[in-house]
């Protein structure tokens, strides 16, 4: 049951519920081995990076339970501090057991991350964060050994390249090191806020988080507490992106306009019309096609990275031609192969793609590579005419919560094979 069978020539219309947001999700989950109290979460998604979330910090001793949709987590007694290596390589986000086990343990052993192969991945930015706040730290062949010998000291820590990753490594860690830690060249998603705020839940003391300078006042221990996870505000834009491609109309709820203000301007620029409340989203593209926008990525606020494949997909089919720049990851053109093979006219050069628009796409036999690639790679087949195959979808698993239930709720027809 790897592959969806996608019926095509969809109008994608009506209503969706977004889920909590993946990547607040996954690092406040890690967090919580800072704590040796009770925690509990809501909004968290069903995601199979989740799933082996739990599964990393259960093998590591913490009791985890789901009790209407209320995630109960007890660290207290988390005894390893060497989580085994075909779980934390299976994610990204399991680099985030480094800095937590470190400061619970005084040393870690943690193998090198997985995740979306979208470039070279490096953790030199995490690294480097923790050294400066007094760790030790070597990198052996597939993994990091990290130790202390005393609490780590609070510094003036400037990163030297934004990164969502080593942001939330430092801030963790610093939450819990002695004086204070200034973060500057902070990354400003909405998810370190979110983390920011989860962790301040527990009694850390953080301000500033969503600015480029982040105060981080040490504190000698956290507690317990509740916390919701944002709405995913990727999710979000992917559906109103399979509204803005099938000229549908779809209402985004449990959302939060705010965290996609760049993404809503460029979707205006494709001529869709938008409608927005305190927690909704609405894109009508009132039968219209679209037309084909310029974008270029870059940190938050800027465009996201992870809605680049989705908007490249729009202008393969819209009225003209238009750019796409991609500045954050130097490898996340995979899945334009798969969509020149549905038809779509696109020209990769250097770290752009120019897409020359076409009437529609071609139903074919797609091989999804990575978690946003798949959800285009499944978009683009709910507008593709006839059938499409789009295989390896354990990639869109990780990321999205009941996609395909969710877009056969809007008008798709996708049925697992
Ligand atoms: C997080 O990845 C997200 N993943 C990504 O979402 C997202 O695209 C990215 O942030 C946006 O910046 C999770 O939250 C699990 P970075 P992360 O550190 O932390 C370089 C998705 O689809 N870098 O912000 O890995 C790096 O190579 C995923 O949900 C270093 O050089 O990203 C990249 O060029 C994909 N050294 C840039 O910084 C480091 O130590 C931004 O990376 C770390 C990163």
């Amino acid at each position: 049951m790897n592959k969806l069978y996608i019926e095509g020539n969809k109008q994608l219309s009506g209503n969706v519920r977004i889920s909590g947001s993946k990547n607040a999700a996954l690092p406040i989950l890690f967090m919580s081995i800072l704590t040796k109290e009770k925690v509990q979460l809501t909004n968290v998604p069903k995601l199979t990076d989740i799933d082996t979330t739990i599964q990393l910090l259960k093998y590591l001793g913490a009791k985890i339970k789901n009790k209407k949709k209320i995630l109960h987590i007890d660290t207290s007694l988390i005894k390893s501090n060497c989580p085994p290596y075909h779980l934390t390589k299976k994610i990204r986000a399991s680099i985030w057991l480094l800095a937590p086990l470190l400061i619970r343990f005084g040393k870690a052993k943690i193998f090198l991350p997985g995740g979306c192969k979208i470039g070279s991945r490096p953790i030199d930015l995490h690294i480097k964060g923790l050294i400066e706040l007094g760790a030790n730290i070597t990198l052996e062949d597939n993994y990091i050994f990290a130790t202390i010998e005393k609490p780590l000291i609070g510094k003036n820590i400037y990163i030297q390249k934004v990164s969502v990753g080593a942001t939330i490594t430092i801030m963790g860690a610093a939450a819990l090191s002695e004086g204070t830690t200034v973060i500057e060249n902070a990354a400003r998603e909405p998810e370190i806020i979110d983390i920011a705020k989860f962790l301040n839940t527990l009694g850390a003391n953080i301000i500033g988080a969503g600015n480029n300078k982040i105060f981080i006042k040490g504190v000698s221990r956290l507690f317990g507490g509740t916390h919701k996870v944002i709405p995913d505000r990727i999710e979000t834009g992917t559906f109103l992106i399979g509204a803005a491609i099938s000229q549908g109309n779809v209402i985004c709820h449990q959302t939060e306009p705010k965290f996609l203000k760049n993404v809503l301007i460029k979707l205006l620029e494709s001529g869709a019309k938008i409608n927005i409340g305190k927690n909704w989203i609405q894109l009508d593209m009132r039968g219209k096609k679209p037309k084909s926008i310029n974008i270029a990525t870059s940190p938050y606020p800027g465009f996201p990275t992870d809605l680049q494949p989705q908007f490249t997909l729009l202008n393969t089919i819209s009225q003209s031609e238009g750019i796409t720049t991609e500045n954050i990851f130097e490898n996340r053109f995979i899945y334009v192969s798969e969509l020149i093979k549905m038809g779509a006219q696109i020209k990769i050069k250097k770290n752009s793609v120019i897409c020359k628009g076409v009437s529609h796409l071609q139903s074919q036999n797609v091989f999804s590579t990575d978690l946003r690639g798949a959800a285009t790679l499944v978009l683009a087949g709910c507008i593709a005419s006839g059938i499409t195959i789009v295989n390896n979808i354990y990639h869109f698993e990780r990321g999205y919560e009941l996609f395909s239930e969710k877009l056969n709720k809007l008008g798709a027809n996708i049925k697992h094979i």
